[in-house]
């Protein structure tokens, strides 16, 4: 990791001077769902599921087995290593089983495809320590994630690393500012649109909702997202992150010209608004606090909610 750290030496003389103190807000429910358990998923009738543009299929309980990774899309991807596609019994969950085959996730858990190889092995090194965790315990998806970042070995985390660092990243996200958003429930780990269309304020939150709900439920990685975001936040957002307007730092110096990445650093354009805005609160609050952490907490030290919900907003409309 010489090369890494070198490149973080590099650029932490332009990082704010002093952090403020740790902010006392709440973490907001649009980000952090609780997980609902009167949510019903569809159900095993024996009969394989089936998705657009596939001639795969699976049935309800296979796709619901931790230690599978659906392959729906085979020729979007190069074939998986063994814990990318089945993970290791007992205790190690398949990386693509959240994930998703070749990356994408969903907005409960985080977009992999094309993260930096060392950037992927410090983050699997940083839950293992217990250096990084999450600002509202007990949601099932970082428990489970924490939890298996424990038993597994390096090795496994070189193969998972090498094969998810290859990938190409997708376009999957729409941003839509609007004053209204469909009513939405909490369908198990996310947020989904409710059947009938109707539509309540959006107020000052983001709602993130799958296009289509069975397809998401199905682990299809083509899967699409729309993102409600409140009216104005995109300007507002990409002001701070192009120029930092003295609430913090902008973010290309660190993250690329282009915000994809840079070196070790990871891609921030094009992700799910609510992974990166869990990330930007668990930073401020102190809940992730691994190795190259204190870059960020102090970019994040004088941020509100608002000021994040924007930065979110603006980067989740990027191409990634
Ligand atoms: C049970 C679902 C689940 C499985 C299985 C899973 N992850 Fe995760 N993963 C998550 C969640 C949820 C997060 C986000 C947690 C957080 O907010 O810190 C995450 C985050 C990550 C991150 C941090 C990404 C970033 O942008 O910082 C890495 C790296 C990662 N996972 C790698 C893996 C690898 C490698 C495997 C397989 C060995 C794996 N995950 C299996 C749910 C899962
Ligand atoms: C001084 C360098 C620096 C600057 C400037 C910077 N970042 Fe970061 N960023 C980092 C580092 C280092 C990490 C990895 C932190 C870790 O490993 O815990 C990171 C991680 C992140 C993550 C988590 C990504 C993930 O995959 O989980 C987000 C979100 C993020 N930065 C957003 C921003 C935004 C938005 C800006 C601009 C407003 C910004 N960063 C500016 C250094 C920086």
């Amino acid at each position: 990791m010489k090369i890494a750290t070198a490149f973080l030496a590099s650029i932490i003389s332009v990082a704010l001077p002093a952090a403020a103190a740790m902010a006392a807000d709440a973490p907001p429910q649009w980000a952090y769902p609780a997980n609902n358990p009167n949510y019903k998923p569809p159900v095993d009738d024996g009969r394989p599921v089936r998705v657009p543009d596939s001639t795969a299929g699976y049935t309800w309980s296979q796709l619901r087995d931790r230690f599978i990774a659906p392959i729906w899309h085979p020729g979007d991807h190069r074939p998986l290593p063994d814990i990318v596609a089945s993970g290791r019994n007992p205790d190690v969950f398949a990386c693509g089983y959240c994930h998703r085959a070749d990356g994408p996730g969903g907005p409960e858990n985080s977009d992999l495809a094309g993260l930096p190889k060392s950037y992927i092995i410090q983050q699997m090194a940083d839950y293992k320590r217990g250096a990084r965790g999450t600002a509202v315990s007990g949601r099932t998806p970082p428990t489970l994630m924490i939890a298996l970042s424990k038993p597994i070995s390096d090795p496994e985390v070189e193969a998972a690393a090498t094969y998810f660092s290859a990938l190409q990243p997708r376009k999957r996200i729409k941003v839509v500012e609007s004053d209204t958003a469909p009513k939405a429930y909490v369908a198990g780990l996310l947020w989904a649109a409710a059947e009938g269309g109707e539509r309540e304020p959006l107020g000052q939150r983001i709602l993130e909702v799958p296009d289509d709900l069975i397809r998401f439920e199905s682990r299809d990685p083509r899967s699409t997202f729309t993102a409600y975001v409140p009216v104005g936040s995109l300007a507002k957002g990409e002001a701070l992150v192009t120029k930092g307007v003295g609430k913090t730092l902008a973010c290309a110096p660190c993250h690329g010209p282009d915000l994809k990445g840079l070196g070790p650093l990871p891609r921030i354009a094009g992700r799910s608004p609510s992974y990166m805005f869990r990330q930007l609160y668990d930073f401020r609050h102190g809940a992730r606090t691994g190795e190259w952490s204190p870059l960020m907490a102090q970019v994040v030290s004088n941020l509100e909610q608002e000021d994040m919900l924007a930065i979110v907003a603006y980067l989740a409309s990027l191409d990634p």
